[in-house]
């Protein structure tokens, strides 16, 4: 039997107050969860949202220098430019808060005070990359060098982007400063680490068992992190920003972003009400963590550890979290100016906010990646929104305006049509709230957009236009029960259209009724007077299409001026350069890496010899495609396992400015084993 629960607290992923927000973040996180609150805000029940900017970590220092201002400069702009425009696109958190405040910083360090009393770290000294030139710990991504597990020449401190695997400064080969540009030096450095190890069992039992009803995409994520064995997490950092260690011998330390960003959930809480304990500490309280995929680790893992081992609060619930939007099949990035950005969007199509969120949630990335597409925006706006739901809602009131001065007509016998389609509202009513109940939100709003479908073809069926001539009274009843169905929209569709249904309720007088009235036939009493209606969604032409589209492919040229440059390694002479030995060579045979993403096995002719070599390179080459290709390799670097294979040699690789691999390309007419220098 699953638990009852009094009341809701919902949290959306606090996203960082270091750019825009974009539709990637919409579709993942905030459609859905504003979606879910409105729906049982409408239910009637006890129920807050929860979010704010997340304003630690190193990329919002990384751009503070860059751009030669503060970090409390950037979290400024960006924390007053995104809760601008989620509010003006109706998404209705109880409070934004941000992590630079000081009910936060208060919150997380009891927080860490508490489990550090508590003995619940442990404590280690251990070896870090120092930068000398700038007197600085290079944490997370202040550093960059080789993966050691693709040979990607441009991954993080925390995390290789080319082969998804999370690192650690010291996992780097060749490590570079991206302060300063040189080589970092090592350092003892003493911090404080979680030991998810020791809640393990735990886990497998609270997740693994307990919550087989999460997605399948979150419940398989979290599985095969504990399948892999989890390993202490460190949870303080040596940086100058962030909330400060708040013990003894702790200068210059602070907290890792990832350890304060959820307890902003809690700080967030505490601002909004002093009565902000029966939320956290109450466990007849139902937690649910909307969130991107990228998350998913931190939120299901992590946190529920850290929230264990303080041991006075809930647990969430359920964590829906979906997988990521692309832009016109292609990857939305910031650092490549790709992405359509809210506040942007709210500019260009004023007053259009619910055809977004329609799209947004109609096209939602809930069990995989999804594409979005200005023309499919223009299909659903026009198809659906004006041709299925407006043109349906308008002619139930232009004729009432016209046959009835606008009121309500009552209704005169039902015949058994009338009866049916009546029953039909609560029967899709019903589906939808299964749909909501269980996040299924493409579901929902595609069985509530049902509900207009069959007013539609009620009016289709029954044709009071020409009835009128020859029964005025069937057209009473008609009309009657198309604007039953009209009242019945404004509460059903409200989550998912809420400036739209707003509208609407102005425009039949319908001011409150809440999700229990779904179903009802007498919404609207016979004599009740309605407002001149307008029309609730207008065509979307190909002009403003065109221009979206062009605005995406100037930005992206313009992105490419701006595109992140890893700084300049140190300095080699040519004898360094010299002694490595690349080739020409061919690809003969080629296989992707069973249980990886990322991986393609080759079989490649160096001229040389015939020997094995493994890359990332799956996401951007079909191994079908791969033999009798010519790429450069370089031969004489020492052999590697990767994932248990051989690899002998590396296949030099570039990026274009999508962030896509390419391989380097011999010129015409190469020879196997032609050197290359
Ligand atoms: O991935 C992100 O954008 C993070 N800023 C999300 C943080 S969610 C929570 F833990 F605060
Ligand atoms: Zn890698």
């Amino acid at each position: 039997m699953r638990k009852t629960f009094k009341r809701y607290l919902v949290t959306s992923a606090l996203p960082y107050a270091n750019g825009p927000i974009h539709l990637g973040h919409l579709a993942g996180v905030y459609v859905p969860s504003d979606i879910y609150t409105r729906y049982q805000r409408l239910r009637g029940r006890d129920i807050i949202h929860v979010c704010g900017s997340d304003e630690h970590g190193v990329p919002i220092t990384l751009k503070a220098r860059n751009e030669g201002v503060s970090p409390q400069d950037i979290v400024d702009r960006y924390h007053a430019l995104n809760k601008k425009a989620f509010s003006d696109f109706g998404i209705t958190f109880d409070i934004y808060s941000r992590t630079s405040n000081k009910v936060h910083s208060d919150t997380a360090s009891e927080f860490f005070k508490k489990l550090y009393d508590e003995g619940k770290f442990i404590e280690k000294t251990t070896e870090q990359y120092y930068d000398e030139e700038a007197g600085s710990f290079l944490a997370d991504r202040y550093i960059t060098g080789t993966c050691p597990h693709c040979s990607n020449p441009g991954a993080y401190g925390d995390q290789c982007e080319q082969c998804g695997t999370s690192l650690s400064p010291m996992d780097l080969r060749d490590p570079v400063s991206r302060l300063s540009g040189s080589k970092p030096v090592v350092r003892k450095t003493k911090h404080w680490y979680l030991p998810l190890g020791q809640y393990e069992p735990w886990l497998k039992e609270w997740i693994l068992e307990e919550h087989k009803e999460w997605k399948p995409n979150v419940y398989g994520q979290c599985k095969s992190w504990i399948d892999q064995g989890l390993n202490p997490r460190a949870v303080s950092r040596d940086l100058d920003w962030g909330v400060p260690v708040p013990v003894e011998g702790a200068d210059g330390k602070v907290l890792y972003v990832w350890f304060d960003a959820p307890i902003g959930y809690i700080s967030a809480t505490r601002e909004l009400t002093d009565d902000w304990e029966k939320y956290w500490k109450d466990d007849e309280t139902r937690m649910i963590h909307f969130i991107g995929k990228d998350n998913i680790v931190f939120h299901c893992i992590i946190f529920p550890t850290m929230l264990k081992a303080e041991g006075t609060f809930i647990l969430p619930d359920n964590v829906p979290a979906n997988e990521f939007l692309n832009l016109e099949n292609n990857k939305i990035s910031t650092s490549r100016n790709w992405a359509v950005w809210l506040h942007e969007y709210l500019e260009d199509f004023p007053g259009k906010q619910d055809v977004m969120r329609y799209v947004l949630c109609a096209n939602a990335p809930e069990a995989k990646d999804n594409d979005f597409t200005w023309k499919d925006f223009q299909n659903r706006n026009n198809n659906e929104l004006v041709a299925i739901l407006g043109n349906f809602v308008n002619r139930a009131l232009v004729l009432t305006n016209k046959y009835y001065g606008g009121k309500v007509p009552a209704p005169a016998a039902l015949n058994a049509y009338d009866k049916e389609v009546l029953g039909e509202i609560s029967n899709i009513a019903g589906s939808v709230e299964r749909s909501l109940e269980n996040f299924r939100f493409r579901e929902a709003v595609k069985l509530s957009m049902d509900l207009a479908r069959l007013g539609n073809k009620y009016l289709a069926d029954t044709e009071p236009w020409k009835v009128i001539k020859t029964d005025p009274e069937r057209v009473q009843t008609i009309l009657n029960i198309a604007l039953q169905i009209t009242a019945n929209l404004t509460i059903l569709m409200e989550p998912f259209l809420p400036f739209s249904m707003e509208k609407l309720r102005t425009f039949i007088n319908l001011s409150d009724a809440g999700w229990e009235s779904l179903g009802s036939a007498d919404l609207l009493k016979p004599g009740h007077q309605l407002q001149k209606p307008e029309l609730l969604f207008e065509k979307i032409e190909d002009e403003a299409i065109t221009r979206q589209l062009d605005k995406l492919a100037n930005s992206k040229s313009n992105g490419e001026g701006t595109h992140e440059v890893t700084p300049r390694k140190a300095e080699i002479s040519f004898d360094d350069f010299s002694k490595m030995d690349i080739r020409t060579a061919t690809i003969l045979e080629a296989e992707k890496v069973p249980k990886t993403k990322k991986l393609i096995k080759m079989l490649v002719d160096t001229g040389i010899d015939k020997r094995t070599i493994v890359s990332g390179i799956a996401e951007y080459y079909d191994p079908e495609q791969l033999p009798g290709r010519q790429v450069c390799v370089l031969v004489n670097l020492a052999p590697r396992q990767i994932k248990g294979i051989d690899s002998q040699g590396m296949i030099l690789l570039s990026e274009n400015s999508d962030g896509q691999l390419y391989f380097v390309e011999p010129g015409k007419d190469a020879h196997n084993g032609a050197e290359v220098n």
